[in-house]
């Protein structure tokens, strides 16, 4: 099969690693991707022409453009939800709209023609993305969370961050409240914000259930917190950032709602370096509102150029988990259940840990655990 394209004198040539949009060299994985990508030199508003090849089973994760594009396969194939692209076909996909795809068994080499650059590789609909996971997930979610608790890892957290009784708390993406109630018996009052209402239901009923009359909860955004500058001496977020494109502005409105001298913590899981990849390859499969868990090292210079004191850093393990209590809460949509389920149960079999997520099998059952970084900054006046 011969496909010509025919392209203006403009359209420049360049290797993947010279590419300027973002989110795309930080976000896909660059030995996964091989090829040329060309578009116009202008930018923005010119033809763009992109070539890609896919390795075996590569998930590109769900994103959507502000312009319509074409695919076509010119070798192996591509899925899309139940459907499966061969070499020789195309596909049109309407500006806009969300979409996802996964490479087939032999991999798969595309072309991709859209009429702009800039904006072309941004999933727009994060949030949107955000909203649907959880929305769905929030029933399970709290259950899931006990199971993790293990230990009282709480008593250690206010260790860390010094609370004290005066302290005004805010818990940023806070969920289903497991984090602020666990603080709101220590301290003067607790603010909890998440975006996703059905998170914030299940936490109103948790509060009920637990006494705590000093706490409130606020539907918000964390990159646009609702709250005046300097309003907490403590400003917390847990198992979150992950889900966030560029969590740099998040954590930047949490150092500016906080006041001098009070402390900013964020908890999140933090695979080692060399499982990055794998780990959010994997993560992206079972929750599509999985962006990239942050390094350790990546995590330790989060604040750089913000108002903060150099990070307090503890570097923990999430107590292990059942696989089948994370996937009980898990709503795939380019791949089933079943096929994580063998993904892990081949990596804990092996006895690698490819996946980052230490998959064990102990009686015949999968049991997964989470490395995780704690930092803790001061504000500087
Ligand atoms: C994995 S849950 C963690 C919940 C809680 N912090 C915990 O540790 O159990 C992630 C939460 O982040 C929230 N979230 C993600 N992006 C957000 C954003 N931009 N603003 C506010 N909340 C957000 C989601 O709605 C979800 O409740």
């Amino acid at each position: 099969m011969t496909i010509r394209v025919h392209a203006p004198d403009q359209l420049a040539w360049r290797r993947i690693g010279d590419i300027p949009m973002g989110w795309m060299r930080d976000h896909i994985d660059p030995t996964e991707l091989e090829g040329h990508l060309a578009f116009h030199e202008a930018g923005d508003d010119g033809p763009q022409l992109m070539e890609m090849r896919l390795n075996a089973r590569t998930l590109v994760a769900p994103h959507s453009h502000d312009d319509p594009e074409i695919f076509y396969v010119v070798e192996g194939s591509l899925h899309w939800g139940g459907r499966a692209l061969e070499a020789g076909g195309s596909m049109f996909i309407p500006a806009g709209e969300p979409y996802s795809f996964r490479a087939g068994e032999q991999g798969a080499r595309l072309l991709n023609v859209r009429s702009r650059a800039d904006h072309s590789f941004v999933p727009v609909e994060q949030k949107a993305q955000v909203l649907d996971q959880f929305s769905r997930q929030a029933e399970g979610y709290g259950r899931l969370t006990g199971a993790m608790a293990g230990v009282d890892r709480s008593a250690a957290f206010r260790a860390q961050v010094g609370l004290a009784p005066e302290d005004e708390v805010l818990d940023v993406c806070c969920g289903t409240g497991a984090m602020a109630l666990s603080l709101a018996p220590h301290v003067a009052h607790v603010t909890g914000l998440d975006l996703t209402p059905a998170m914030l239901e299940q936490a109103r009923g948790a509060q009920e259930r637990s006494g705590c009359d000093n706490v409130d909860w606020v539907e918000g955004d964390a990159f646009a917190l609702p709250f005046a500058d300097t309003s907490f001496s403590l400003v917390v977020c847990g198992a979150a950032f992950h889900h966030m494109l560029d969590p740099r502005p998040a954590l930047a409105e949490m150092v500016r709602v906080c006041r001098p001298g009070g402390r900013v913590a964020v908890r999140d899981v933090t695979p080692a370096p060399e499982k990055s990849a794998a780990y959010d390859r994997m993560e992206r499969m079972r929750d599509t509102s999985h962006v990239h868990a942050l390094t350790p090292g990546e995590m330790a210079h989060l604040g750089t150029g913000l108002p903060l004191d150099p990070p307090m850093l503890n570097a923990s393990v999430a107590a292990d988990v059942p696989l089948d209590a994370v996937l009980a809460t898990s709503f795939p949509v380019t791949c089933t259940i079943d096929e994580i389920r063998a993904l892990f149960l081949a990596d804990a079999r092996n006895g690698e840990d490819a996946l980052g997520f230490d998959a064990r099998l102990i009686e015949g059952e999968v049991r997964v655990s989470y490395p995780q970084t704690t930092a803790i900054w001061v504000r500087r006046a």
